[in-house]
């Protein structure tokens, strides 16, 4: 149960909607149990509730390309970022996968990253059971996407912190651009390296909890990245969390917003290329 801390991974809330994510692991095709007796508990306390769950995939040789990993680490970078692009990992289409936090949340505007974790098909199935969003694939050009949180995560209306190491599809950048959000760079983490063991990357420093419009919780180690959100007007709650990021998380993806206020709202206006 190595991964079953970030409860991020597999579970999302959209509305009054809690859904269960497909999940692509075998390794973590249970992990939805740890979460169980609590979801149970919203479940009865909560009328309003929606409780959901995307079809439990049946992870047979046919969801995973044959050989993907010793072939795809062989390419060149060039190579690995076409095929990020075309959507070639190691998932096939033979059924929809995707990791909930694959999923970045903006109003109706929901992003679903395609990575290693979330196939096309996964994307499609989000969209159909969710009509009332604008359901959108975007791709980051990394080698390795896995959960778009450490690389894209939206701030407050109008503004989203994008580690930009990898960089994302300009046309995005322009759906935005067109509606008057703003994309900040965010600081360089204070680490070299990525945490031990884990899958993570050391932009686990941007992978922060807007706790309240206005208030983020920061890993209490990076600085700069505390100093860079103080500066766009937040208020910075340090959080010692380091020490957990050998188990595949920061701040975000350890938590989830159970309890939420406001209504669908609409950041979006303005259509943009495919958005
Ligand atoms: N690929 C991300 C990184 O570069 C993983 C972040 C972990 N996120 C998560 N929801 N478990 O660090």
């Amino acid at each position: 149960m190595f991964w079953a801390m970030p409860v991020r991974d597999v579970l999302v809330v959209i509305g009054n909607e809690l859904l269960e994510a497909t999940m692509p692991f075998r390794s973590r095709g249970f992990e939805y149990l740890a979460h169980r007796p609590l979801i149970e508990s919203y479940f009865r306390a909560d009328p309003g509730m929606r409780w959901e769950a995307a079809p439990k995939p049946r992870m047979t040789e046919t969801s995973y390309r044959p050989g993907f990993w010793g072939e795809y680490e062989a390419l060149p970078y060039e190579e690995q970022i076409a095929r990020v692009r075309a959507g070639e990992l190691v998932l096939t289409e033979a059924e929809p996968l995707f990791d909930a936090a694959d999923i970045a949340r903006c109003g109706k505007d929901l992003f679903v990253q395609r990575s290693l974790a979330t196939n096309t098909a996964g994307i499609r199935w989000l969209r159909q059971h969710l009509p009332e969003h604008r359901v959108h694939g975007v791709t980051f050009e990394s080698a390795h996407p896995m959960h778009i949180d450490a690389t894209w995560v939206p701030l407050r209306p109008g503004l989203v912190l994008h580690c930009a190491e990898p960089p994302t599809e300009r046309e995005l950048l322009q759906y935005l651009k067109a509606n008057d959000w703003q994309v900040v760079q965010a600081a360089t983490p204070g680490r070299q390296a990525p945490p031990p063991l884990s899958v993570c990357s050391r932009w686990l420093s941007m992978n922060v909890l807007v706790l309240a419009p206005g208030t983020v919780c920061v890993e209490a180690s990076e600085t700069a990245q505390m100093e860079q959100l103080d500066h766009l007007g937040f208020e910075v709650v340090p959080v010692p969390f380091w020490d957990v990021a050998p188990f595949g998380s920061g701040l975000h993806c350890a938590t989830l917003d159970v309890h939420r206020e406001g209504t669908l709202e609409d950041y979006f206006p303005k259509r943009s290329g495919r958005f």
